[in-house]
């Protein structure tokens, strides 16, 4: 009887690893039909409702093949389930209102993560993760080389469509970046006469920066592909080059979002070329980085853990570089001859300023 018991337990725990890995491998569906949402217009019909809509309101406003309305339900479901969507009573049954991340879905929302969305899902992207195993075993810098012949920037310069949703994902941020910017930190970018943004894509963090600060001389340096045709303003220009090569000489170099793309030794020879460009810490040179120091075990809570863990392995399959602890940072800092450095906490990520 005991020895039953025993199996019975076992078993039972048995089915709730069975369940655990289902769900696990069930995760893309979460991505996958926050996709759809985004690419039928689901948010913006909601929102521009005005109200909890129905399903069949629903059904009516994305002019879908009206046959599919239980399916529709049944994707609402999932999204409801994953946080977008949230389950409204209205007078005559049920209807789906708009949970908070789906603001941010909006393709209007000055925050808009709309266009990251159909980016990152599109299988150009999610085609790499299916051969990270085989890339253990080669010699490839990365697994988008060994899924796409070649590096990510290389992609992108050559595909006009991967290069328009990495320019306009990167371009959703610069609003919120400019925000968190005048909450935290307006001081660090105060009384700088000139910056380069390097790696600054289409330029809007770089716009909205010279907007704020009208007596900054503003360069934006990027790849030929991503700079192409752009017009620059009073104090904003553009430049077409490779940060591996020069940089514009300036007072403060930015990056943003760029040294995560890359390994350490590629860090340290960006981070040597900015300190050639940047003026003597006596006249105010410095570097400015925006990007994240992981905290896997202090300080986060689960979401931002989670979010941090797979940035990073985001980073080691799309670009070969990764998300770094302050004490990494710190190494790539003094290798690459910096003296000494400050941290500022800005949401989830960390300016850093780094002084000759
Ligand atoms: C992750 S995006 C960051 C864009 C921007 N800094 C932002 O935060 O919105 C990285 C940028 O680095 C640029 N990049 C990649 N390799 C480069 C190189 N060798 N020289 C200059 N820019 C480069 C890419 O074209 C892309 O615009």
């Amino acid at each position: 009887m005991m020895a039953l018991l025993q199996d019975l337990q076992e078993m039972d725990e048995i089915l709730l690893d069975q369940t655990h890995i289902w769900n696990q491998i069930f995760h893309f569906i979460n991505s996958a039909s926050l996709k759809c949402a985004v690419e039928l217009g689901i948010p913006d019909i909601i929102h521009s409702h005005g109200r909890p809509i129905t399903l069949q309101e629903l059904v009516d406003a994305l002019h879908i093949n009206k046959a599919k309305t239980h399916q529709l339900a049944r994707l609402m479901r999932v999204l409801t389930r994953s946080g977008f969507f949230l389950d409204a009573k209205i007078t005559d049954g049920n209807g789906y209102a708009l949970a908070r991340p789906s603001f941010l879905l909006l393709k209007d929302h000055p925050f808009s993560l709309a266009p990251f969305v159909l980016g990152a899902v599109c299988t150009i992207f999610t085609g790499p993760w299916h051969g990270v195993s085989e890339w253990f075993h080669n010699d490839d810098p990365t697994p988008h080389v060994t899924a796409h012949g070649r590096t990510f920037w290389d992609l992108a310069s050559q595909d006009s469509e991967i290069n328009h949703y990495t320019n306009q994902a990167m371009a959703g941020d610069a609003l919120l970046f400019m925000t968190l910017i005048r909450k935290y930190c307006r001081g660090v970018f105060e009384g700088l006469d000139s910056l380069v943004d390097v790696g600054g894509g289409t330029g809007m963090v770089a716009r909205a920066i010279a907007d704020e600060f009208p007596n900054m001389k503003c360069t934006v340096l990027d790849l030929p592909h991503v700079v192409a045709g752009l017009e620059g303003t009073k104090n904003l220009a553009y430049v077409a080059g490779n940060m591996f090569q020069a940089i514009p000489p300036a007072q403060a170099v930015f990056l943003k979002w760029i040294m995560h793309d890359w390994n350490d030794d590629d860090c340290v020879k960006i981070l040597k070329k900015c300190k050639e460009a940047i003026s003597s810490r006596e006249k105010g040179g410095k570097v400015i980085i925006v990007d994240m120091i992981l905290d896997v075990t202090q300080n986060g809570d689960e979401e931002s853990i989670q979010n941090q863990i797979y940035l990073d392995l985001h980073m080691m399959v799309y670009h070969g570089g990764q998300e770094r602890a302050l004490k990494e940072w710190v190494k790539i800092f003094y290798d690459a001859g910096f003296t000494d450095y400050k941290t500022t906490q800005i949401g989830t990520s960390s300016l850093i300023q780094l002084f000759p």
